[in-house]
């Protein structure tokens, strides 16, 4: 199937006479008009359908990076809840008052939670308090006439009489917002809870917890936890903003838990699924690959809640015996276990409550309908893996899957000859003119009917901590290719989804990977122009993919940068000429609506000439919704969020011939009514 003939006609593409500042490999039209060129021509053939938009495209990769569950999306606002962050300290914990803090390995709660924290209050009176205080992940978010759900493990030396309070004040003590005082402690452990309610105060984040006592004695703590309300009111749950936001997306798969998260640096820092369910104070933890501790609070049950809430199904990656720094199992007996506990996982997710073990734990912890699962992904970039055993690893597992469960989609995540995957995961993180200049790549991708294509992770890389303008423009080039070819692209997911945006320090800052969906702090959120431009596609297509052709399409010269390799710098690529408006079109069969999609990537206004065929009429009214910016440059930021949102209008003098001026920098979804 070639939708759309070569944009690059010779003789068109010579009168395009856009200048070019090339630098740093980075080619940057001037702004200026081209009114020497020939206004390009887009045909929507309506009479020939190419094939099916996937109803699955959209759909969200998330992992634990940039905190984007224990600092985001998980409600939990205590960092470092169960003092495992580190072996020797309790960091991101202080003390209040002349009092001695410090991890008690002998004094554990359990086997999972394995340390606890000491407070040595011997020295508090009523007059000068001791107790411990957390400031949570860059501040504990204060919003008015609101409950916060404080819980905790505590025990008491002899002679400690209590009691306790708990309290959220100002990072300098100066104001409490609620407090609430807890007494009963005694030598053995006891979970305590307490609700503070915040008064009619302001919004505000540079706040702390404290745990305090005027009473003399000393306290060991463990699972020290402070919960804002959720998403639907759930207990353990989630932000409700960052779920808006996601909801608004209309995603139709999470893939999960990762990424790099599913592997881990190494095999015992893997996403081990099993020790991430049940009572969350039975949960050990583990180290995330990004290199800060996940109490695993959000574990494999959370996540399918989330799917759930959201109205949409799990796309569950199984660990599949390679972790990061090339540690690895060989195919084979050594393997096994882990292939079995593959299939434990996928019977936790969807098997019967009544008639299978781990559906049955399932039920236990809370769940007992099956959720839905139709894919599992075997692995995480294995092409990492240079000792070439993810043939026989992919083999292994997709022979077992297979044979338990034959209805399941089995992704592999390089290629393999073994076994013929259903469907392979392919990722790009690209500049906008890499995405641009790759944007028609799977129009000419041969169908053989076997393997579909999964595009697990992308994103196009421009504007940090979130894509500014012309990330949106590079992403919306690539999602006109991934939906113009979605009867082969089946599943698409940007990554990273998540950044809290609070310390853009390196290394010890709160963001790992630059250029992220959606930024946050402890308090608000916002969408970058990317994440606006996933709303609008997602939330715009029909089910029919419709043919197109296009002349004098406007390109510019681009010249890559010369790659780096070992240290040395190897020659400069060859220029490539880069297309600079991309459009696809689908039809919802029912309404008859076409989406057309049509993306601006140039500084100037572009009259373009639509001709549609093979519809009887097209009405004269329809809506353009239109995503655009005055520079490439701008983007929305937490103190900014809406400043490039979409905006829809009515249009008017539509038909089956018309021409429609589309504003620089813009990407814009017509809805044309045919007949
Ligand atoms: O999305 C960030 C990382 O990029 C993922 O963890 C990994 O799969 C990829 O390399």
């Amino acid at each position: 199937m070639n939708l759309i003939k070569s944009p690059l006609h010779g003789n068109l593409r010579a009168n395009i006479c856009l200048s070019l500042l090339i630098c740093a490999g980075i080619a940057t039209p001037l702004l200026r008009a081209d009114t020497t060129s020939p206004v390009p021509v887009l045909q929507i053939k309506a009479g020939q359908a190419a094939g099916k938009v996937s109803p699955t495209l959209y759909g969200l990769m998330t992992e634990e990076i940039n905190f984007s569950y224990e600092g985001g999306l998980y409600g939990e606002l205590i960092r470092n809840r169960s003092f495992k962050a580190n072996p020797t300290n309790a960091i991101y914990w202080s003390a209040v008052g002349n009092a001695p803090v410090s991890l008690d390995p002998a004094a554990p709660l359990n086997d999972a939670l394995n340390t606890s924290l000491k407070l040595d209050a011997t020295g508090a009176a009523k007059n000068s308090p001791a107790g411990i205080a957390n400031g949570g992940y860059w501040g504990i978010p204060v919003r008015p006439k609101t409950d916060y759900h404080v819980s905790f493990y505590a025990k008491a030396a002899n002679g400690f009489a209590g009691p306790l309070t708990v309290a959220i004040t100002s990072a300098d003590g100066k104001k409490t917002f609620a407090s609430a005082e807890i007494s009963g402690l005694t030598g053995d452990w006891k979970k305590f809870d307490a609700t503070l309610t915040t008064k009619n105060v302001k919004p505000s984040k540079d706040n702390v917890f404290t745990i305090t006592t005027a009473a003399p004695g000393t306290v060991w703590f463990q699972q020290v936890s402070l919960f804002p309300p959720t998403f639907n009111g759930q207990a353990n749950g989630f932000r409700p903003d960052l779920m808006q936001l996601m909801a608004d997306m209309s995603p139709k798969f999470l893939r999960l838990p990762g990424g790099n998260y599913l592997e881990g640096d190494y095999i015992n820092e893997r996403f081990d699924w099993k020790k991430t369910i049940g009572d969350i104070a039975q949960r050990p933890g583990h180290r995330s690959p990004w290199n800060y501790w996940s109490t695993d609070g959000l574990g494999l049950m959370e996540y399918l809640e989330w799917c759930e809430d959201l109205h949409m199904e799990p796309l569950l990656a199984v660990f599949a015996g390679y972790a990061l720094r090339h540690d690895y199992i060989k195919p084979g007996p050594d393997l096994e276990p882990y292939v079995q506990d593959a299939l434990d996982e996928i019977e936790y997710v969807s098997g019967d409550a009544a008639t299978t073990k781990w559906g049955a734990q399932r039920a236990k912890d809370g769940h007992p309908a099956p959720f839905p699962l139709h894919y599992v992904e075997v692995g995480n970039e294995d092409w990492f893996d240079r000792s070439g055993s993810y043939d026989g690893r992919f083999t292994q597992f997709y022979n077992a899957i297979k044979a338990k469960y034959p209805q399941l989609q089995v992704i592999a995540t390089a290629n393999v000859k073994s076994s013929v995957p259903d469907l392979i995961d392919e990722h790009y993180y690209k500049s906008q003119e890499e995405m641009e200049s790759q944007s028609h790549m799977y129009d000419t991708r041969p169908r053989d009917g076997k393997t579909k294509v999964f595009v697990g992770e992308w994103a196009t890389r421009v504007g940090s901590p979130t894509p500014n303008m012309a990330g949106a423009l590079g992403d919306a080039a690539w999602m006109c290719c991934m939906e113009r070819n979605s009867d082969l692209v089946v599943l698409e997911s940007y990554a990273p989804l998540f950044v809290n945006v609070s310390s853009l320090t390196p290394h010890t800052g709160s963001m790992q990977w630059p250029s992220d969906l959606i930024g946050y702090d402890a308090l608000t959120s916002y969408g970058s122009p990317s994440y606006y431009a996933q709303v609008m596609f997602s939330n715009h297509h029909g089910d029919e993919i419709l043919a197109t052709d296009s002349q004098n399409i406007p390109t510019i010269n681009w010249q890559p940068a010369a790659k780096r390799k070992n240290g040395v710098e190897q020659p400069r690529p060859a220029a490539k000429t880069v297309q600079k408006l991309f459009f696809d079109a689908t039809r919802d069969r029912q309404s008859g609506t076409i989406f057309l999609k049509v993306v601006n990537n140039l500084g100037t206004p572009q009259p373009v000439k639509i001709e549609i065929s093979g519809v009887a009429s097209i009405a004269a009214n329809g809506t353009a919704t239109v995503l655009k910016a005055n520079s490439r440059d701008d983007t929305n930021t937490l103190q900014e969020p809406k400043k490039i949102v979409p905006v829809t209008e009515k249009v008017k003098g539509l038909g089956t011939s018309f021409t429609r001026t589309f504003p620089p920098y813009s990407i814009t979804i017509l809805e044309l009514s045919a007949k």
